[in-house]
Formats: structure tokens, C-alpha cells, sequence
């Protein structure tokens, strides 16, 4: 989703901008801009399309400058169209924004009656305006920032310069991420610090309703826009800049590789051996302890992960669980429960729907008086979601730069898997035993995945049988259903094959009536006790011609046939099969992505991190 990179400095930022673009280029956008200062003029330059095209104009026409903002825009308002693209302008004001000005229509039409005209179809462009008219009584652009802010509703991030302030960048959050990179004589702005990472390795998060301005010197922090406040300057480790390809094709390959790693890392924070470790999640003790219930919020990807931790919760620790789509729990006015653990999963931190549900679940058990905790599941230490929830688990994948989620999955898993021990062990709802069992298959899981890793060769042999098809199905029991459903969400966000994940139990119930001849059904098959149930919807399938491709744990007896296709899956103990079973899916959604030639990294109309609605 949009990207801002911005800065002020005393050389020519011209290519630390465009360096910064690339770098949120796995955000999702459809076409990118900037603006920079140069002796008393805006120069801006606008392309559709990849980041390459607007480097090209740069370099062509030349433009350069000390102060600029650039952004990558994610079409909402008005079509992908070089007038639509940011930065927007007004006399000598240049703005590039994220979020969403939900009431632009009748700013519009006010700035319209005072003889603004506009030239995009964007909600930005009153933001352009709205400055520059207040500039006729503001004594600074700071201030002039101030006086507009309250007339936006919305959701937003803004850089904002002006010709005949060569030395200021002012930025404005308010529900869209934005941080502020520290330099030496010079600063930064950046809608996510990945952009800002060659130049800085030190960060300012800025809170919601912050107001900054950036001189090359200086950094001006305003809390709800006019009080003067200081915000921690934080340095961030080498390990979490890490965010090259290195020897890979595509981000998205490098991240399924790096699982084994990730796991270890997120797995080693929490445990001693087979014992949690004492410090953690000693914080929530207390809340733990009084939780009656836990709900889950979470989108995509991570909507998965928690479906998976409602059967853990239910059958290890049996304390009831329910788990909702962010963007339907926060309409629909669910019922606020006492006693309840709210859990966001996210691998951003950031996506407005759950960080809308979120705030929304705190305010109303605020004004019920509801005793509730609130905890998330996140992959970016600094974000929204981790600040504003009573507690936190990180899961140590490291940065994910695909937009298909693979290493937050599968590391949101066994992070949920830690946070039910944790919960299991202050209630006392966890055997010894159970304890013992879960903890040495947490160790032992990056080995199984290492292991399943040496199956790539074969799924792709079988990933060139999906090229053609237009439509496939995934089949999962129990645990496996959500992975069902993850498989289908792979296949079709990077390969644009139409794919429907079901529990198999389901299939009569209508899919079968799609199997035919051309049918792709991806079973998932690991050694439990629904296998003998799998195994009759396998033979349902074939019985009207579909053909099968399974992934089957190498204990099944599950042989390959006549248009029966069988991988070994390496055996894993039944409560982590979810974790192991997903490499196999990720890595078909890959190979066919590849085969079929689509942008795997930044698969079209998707942006990695959804901070609009
Ligand atoms: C999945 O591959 C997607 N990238 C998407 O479904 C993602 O999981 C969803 O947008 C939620 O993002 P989050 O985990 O950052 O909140």
C-alpha cells in the first residue's frame, strides 16, 4: 500500500528518494512520484508504473534538490494515472500522503467555491490546497500544517514542503504508519524504516496525531498537533536490516528458506529446554490467570494462524476460543465479553482493519468497565498494534518483503502454540507430560522443515501440472483445514489460479460438484486421526475424475497411481503437522507463480501491508 520517503538534507536527495521507493516496492503500488526544492521552485517528476520509469525521468530530465517527499501509490481514489499519482500540488506546496481523506468530497467542494481547481481525481489534492489557503494567514508552514490538520477525517500520513522553505519537511500521522530516520545533518522520513535503512539505522516512532518539522538539524515533535513533546530516538540492530535477496530468485523463496531460522529464533525467546522460559510473558501473568475465553482478530493470512490456535486452545488447554475476520468483527458491534484475552495477529502491526478492531474492542470495554486484556502477535516490534496492546509476542522472522505471507506463518503459529503453553501453565491446564511433548516437537520443528525443504525439486515437478488450470481445490481436516485455506489464498494472491480451500468433510456438500477431469484437488494428509475420513474423500474425488495431488505424511500407506500424486512429508508430531504442512503449499503456490511468469514478490492490485481500508 503507498509508501513516503522524504528528507532534507545538504546534498542532492534525489537518489536516496528513489532508493527508498524501491525499497517499499513490496508494499503494492501502481505508480510513484516526487518533488524536490530547487532554488525557489517545486520540480516534480510523476510515472505510472514501476519505480524504474520514475528513476529514468529523474536521471533524464535531471532533477535534484536538498529538500523532497516521493511516495508509490496504491490506486484508491480516482484510476493508476500519472495526474493521480503524488506528489500533489498547489501554487508552491507539494504533498504526498497515505490513508485515506474520507471526507475530501466536501473540502472539495469548499475549495472549489474559493476558485481552487483541481487536477487529480484524489482525496490528496484538498490537502495541497487546504495548506496553501491557510498560507495566506499562517506565519509558517508549521503552523499552517497545524490549522488544516482538524478539518481531515480520515486515516493519514503527510510530507509536506514548500518552495519558499528550503530547509523544512513537516509530516503529519494520523492512523498511517510513519517514522522518522535520524541522520547527520540530515533527516528523514519514511512511511516504513526499510526505506530509510541504507541511509540511518535510527529511528523516531511517532505517535498518532503527531505533527513534526525537519530541519537538516533539528527535529520538532508535536503531540496532538500543538504540544511540544520528545520522542525516543531508537537504534535498530543489524539483523533486522537484513533485507537483500541474496542468492534467491524472489523474496518470496528466500523467506520459505529462512523458516527453519525464523522458527529457532521465535521458539528460543520463550523456551528453556522443555520449560518456558521465567521471564516470559511474566507481565501477563496476572491477566492470564483471569482470562475465561480468548478472541482472536486478524486478516489473510493471519486470520489462519488463528483459526489453528482455536483448535490448540479448545483441545490442549480447554479454554474456549473464537476467531474473527478483523474487517467483520469491528461492524458488526460483537458482544465485548469480560474476562476475555483479545488477540490480534498480524505479521505488520499496522493493517487498519485489525488496529480498527482493536481500538474500537479497548474504547467499549473502557466505557463498560470490562476487565479484558489485550495481546498481539506481530512481526514488527514498532508497530501500532504491539504499542498500543497490554502485552506482546514477537515472532522473529525477520523482515517479510513478499507480499505472500510464509515465515510470519508459519512463526505466528508457533508463537500461538508458546502463548497457549504460557496460558496452559498459569491455569494449570497443561500436563507434564503434554509440556514435554510439545516442547521437544517445538525444538525438533525447523529440522522436519529443513527436511520437507529437500521435497522442491519434486513439487516442482508436479507445480508444472498446474500451469494450464484455471481453477484448483485444497482439501484439510482439523488443523489442516485452515491450511487448506492458506494453500488456496497462496495459490490464487501469486499465481492468479482460482483456488477454494474446504475442510474436506465439506466436499459433498457441494465442491464435488466442480471435480471433473481438469479439477487439481491438493490434499493434505498428515498422520492423525481423520486420515481414514481423508482417505474416503480422496477416493470421492477420484471417483469423478479429479486428480490428486497429496501431501501425505510418509507414514500414511498413501502410494502414488494413475493421476494420484503423492509427496512425503517428513512424520511430525500431530500438534505441529499445521506448521510443517505449509511448506509444501507455499512452495507449490511459488513454483506455478514462477511458471507462469506473474510478479511473485509483488503479485498485482495486492500491497503487503494493508493500512487502508
Ligand atoms: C497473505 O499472503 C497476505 N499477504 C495477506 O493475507 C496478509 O496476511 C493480510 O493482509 C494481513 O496482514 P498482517 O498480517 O500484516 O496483518
Amino acid at each position: 500500500m503507498c509508501g513516503i520517503v522524504g528528507g532534507v538534507a545538504e546534498r542532492n536527495i534525489s537518489e536516496i528518494l528513489i532508493e527508498g521507493l524501491k525499497r517499499l516496492e513490496y508494499r503494492g503500488y501502481d505508480s510513484a512520484g516526487l518533488a524536490l526544492i530547487n532554488h525557489g521552485q517545486v520540480l516534480r517528476e510523476r510515472r505510472v508504473g514501476k519505480v524504474v520509469n520514475l528513476e529514468e525521468a529523474v536521471k533524464s530530465h535531471q532533477v535534484a534538490g536538498t529538500l523532497g517527499i516521493a511516495h508509490t501509490r496504491w490506486a484508491t481514489h480516482g484510476k493508476p494515472t500519472e495526474t493521480n499519482a503524488h506528489p500533489h500540488i498547489s501554487g508552491k506546496v507539494a504533498v504526498v500522503h497515505n490513508g485515506i481523506i474520507e471526507n475530501y468530497a466536501e473540502l472539495k467542494a469548499d475549495l472549489q467555491a474559493l476558485g481552487y481547481v483541481f487536477s487529480s481525481q484524489t482525496d490528496t489534492e484538498v490537502v495541497a490546497h487546504l495548506v496553501a489557503e491557510a498560507l495566506k494567514t499562517a506565519d509558517s508552514l508549521l503552523v499552517a500544517v497545524q490549522s488544516i490538520v482538524s478539518k481531515l477525517k480520515g486515516a493519514y500520513a503527510l510530507g509536506i514542503v514548500h518552495a519558499d522553505y528550503p530547509d523544512e519537511l513537516i509530516t503529519v500521522r494520523e492512523g498511517s504508519p510513519l517514522v522518522i530516520g535520524v541522520g547527520i545533518g540530515e533527516n528523514f522520513i519514511g512511511s516504513d524504516q526499510l526505506a530509510l535503512l541504507p541511509i540511518t539505522n535510527r529511528f523516531i516512532y511517532l505517535e498518532e496525531g503527531d505533527i513534526a518539522r525537519l530541519t537538516r538539524t533539528s527535529i520538532e515533535i508535536y503531540a496532538h498537533g500543538t504540544q511540544a513533546v520528545q520522542r525516543p530516538v531508537k537504534e535498530l540492530d543489524a539483523t533486522v536490516s537484513n533485507s537483500s535477496k541474496g542468492e534467491y530468485k524472489h523474496y518470496m523463496l528466500k523467506e520459505i528458506y529462512e523458516q527453519p531460522e525464523a522458527l529457532q529464533q521465535t521458539i528460543s525467546q520463550a523456551l528453556n529446554g522443555n520449560a518456558l522460559r521465567e521471564d516470559f510473558l511474566a507481565d501477563a501473568e496476572v491477566n492470564f490467570r483471569n482470562i475465561e475465553q480468548i478472541q482472536i482478530i486478524a486478516c489473510g493470512t493471519s486470520y489462519h494462524a488463528g483459526m489453528i490456535a482455536k483448535y490448540w486452545a479448545e483441545q490442549l488447554i480447554d479454554v474456549p476460543c473464537q476467531v474473527e475476520i478483523a474487517s467483520e468483527f469491528r461492524y458488526r458491534s460483537p458482544v465485548i465479553i469480560n474476562r476475555t484475552l483479545y488477540v490480534c495477529i498480524s505479521q505488520s502491526g499496522e493493517t487498519a482493519d485489525t488496529l480498527a478492531a482493536l481500538r474500537d474492542t479497548q474504547k467499549r470495554a473502557a466505557a463498560k468497565g470490562l476487565n479484558i486484556a489485550t495481546m498481539t502477535i506481530c512481526n514488527v516490534a514498532t508497530s501500532s498494534m504491539v504499542r498500543e496492546t497490554d502485552h506482546h509476542l514477537l515472532t522473529l522472522a525477520g523482515p517479510e518483503i513478499g507480499v505472500a505471507s510464509t515465515k510470519a506463518f508459519t512463526t505466528q503459529l508457533a508463537a500461538l502454540m508458546l502463548l497457549l503453553l504460557k496460558i496452559g501453565q498459569v491455569k494449570q491446564r497443561i500436563s507434564a507430560e503434554q509440556m514435554t511433548e510439545i516442547t521437544d516437537a517445538l525444538w525438533h520443528c525447523p529440522k522436519v522443515i529443513l527436511d520437507t525443504l529437500q521435497h522442491n525439486a519434486e513439487i516442482l515437478r508436479l507445480s508444472e501440472l498446474f500451469v494450464e488450470k484455471q481453477h484448483c481445490l485444497f482439501l484439510g481436516r482439523g488443523t489442516h483445514f485452515p491450511i487448506a485455506l492458506e494453500g488456496a489464498l497462496k495459490l490464487k494472491e501469486i499465481s492468479y489460479i482460482h483456488a477454494e480451500g474446504y475442510a474436506a468433510g465439506e466436499l459433498k456438500h457441494g465442491p464435488l460438484a466442480l471435480v471433473d477431469n481438469d479439477m487439481p484437488v491438493v490434499i493434505l494428509a498428515p498422520q492423525d486421526d481423520m486420515l481414514d475420513k481423508l482417505k474416503s474423500n480422496m477416493e470421492e474425488v477420484q471417483a469423478r475424475g479429479g486428480e490428486l495431488f497429496i501431501f501425505a505424511d510418509e507414514q500414511s500407506g498413501i502410494t502414488e497411481k494413475d493421476r494420484q500424486h503423492v509427496v512425503n512429508i517428513p512424520s511430525v508430531n500431530t500438534w505441529l503437522a499445521p506448521i510443517v504442512y505449509s511448506i509444501p503449499v507455499q512452495l507449490l503456490s511459488y513454483h506455478v507463480a514462477v511458471l507462469r511468469g506473474t510478479d511473485v514478490d509483488q503479485p498485482r492490485n495486492l500491497a503487503k501491508s494493508v493500512t487502508v481500508e
